[in-house]
């Protein structure tokens, strides 16, 4: 647990990077999960769009609403005591007008206990992040691998434009935005650009050189079979262990050793 146990705010990301101690970010979904990961002292916890690969079971983030994002948020940020919490803006709900991005911005502030927002962009997204900064909301910015921009990508690739990204990053940081959060980036240069900003970097799959790390909540803790994205360190093999606890349920109730006599009212 951190010594340091009051609300986190905006300005301690500045002070931190300062102090060169490092901002720790995962991503929740859910009351119960956002419950323990707060008590377990993660700096900033994150209802990422990510929500529809992990909890909806979509092959993109595309398809996930805006209704559905206030809705977790507001899970998320009613769990949390200490950790900031940020909401992903989903596809489309930022990019069509800037009077738009505000607006549903502030929802999100207005609707939950929610401190800030976050969207995908860099140099194209700037004028949009300055207009929701001046709005009072505050804003995370992602660069890099940017899941929304999946189908002009066309894949998951790690994204090795070195001027492009230093362009966006700094973009980013001129036009307000908090923190940053760099996706697929080298390492190398994550670090590079660590060092340029005024703002913290947050990395994921961007090497150590960051002021902050984010994990995707299911991915370090083996919840999902199949793909592993090689930057996610397992932390525990959940998925393994839910699957043992509901084989024996299964087993127990076939066999009749469930429920016993201190499980049954008489
Ligand atoms: O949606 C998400 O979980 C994210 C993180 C991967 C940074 O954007």
């Amino acid at each position: 647990m951190p010594s340091d146990d009051r609300p986190v705010t905006i300005p301690d990301f500045s002070t931190w990077k300062n102090q060169g101690r490092k901002i720790t970010v995962l991503t929740a979904y859910d009351f119960p999960t956002a419950k323990l990961l707060d008590s377990a002292g993660v700096d900033c916890l994150l209802v990422g769009d990510s929500v529809g690969t992990t909890v909806q079971g979509r092959d993109t983030t595309l398809g996930v609403t805006y209704e559905q994002m206030l809705y977790h948020s507001e899970l998320v940020a009613r769990a949390a005591r200490r950790a900031l919490v940020v909401a992903d803006l989903p596809f489309l709900s930022y990019q069509v007008s800037r009077r738009q991005a505000i607006s549903l911005s502030g929802r999100i502030l207005k609707e939950t206990s929610c401190q800030a927002v976050k969207l995908e962009g860099g140099e194209r997204m700037a004028a949009t992040i300055e207009a929701i900064v001046k709005a009072e909301i505050p804003v995370m910015a992602h660069i890099g691998l940017t899941p929304q921009s999946i189908r002009r990508l066309g894949g998951y690739k790690v994204q090795r434009a070195e001027d492009a990204l230093r362009a966006d990053a700094q973009a980013v940081a001129q036009a307000g935005a908090f923190a940053v959060v760099l996706e697929c980036v080298p390492a190398e240069l994550a670090a590079t650009i660590t060092t340029l900003l005024p703002i913290p970097t947050i990395g994921i799959g961007a090497g150590p050189g960051c002021d902050g790390q984010v994990l995707v909540f299911h991915d370090m803790l083996g919840l999902i079979d199949g793909f592993r994205p090689r930057f996610a360190r397992r932390y525990a093999e959940l998925g393994e262990q839910i699957r043992k606890a509901a084989a024996s349920y299964v087993q127990d109730v076939r066999d009749g050793s469930f429920p016993g006599e201190g499980e049954s009212f008489r």
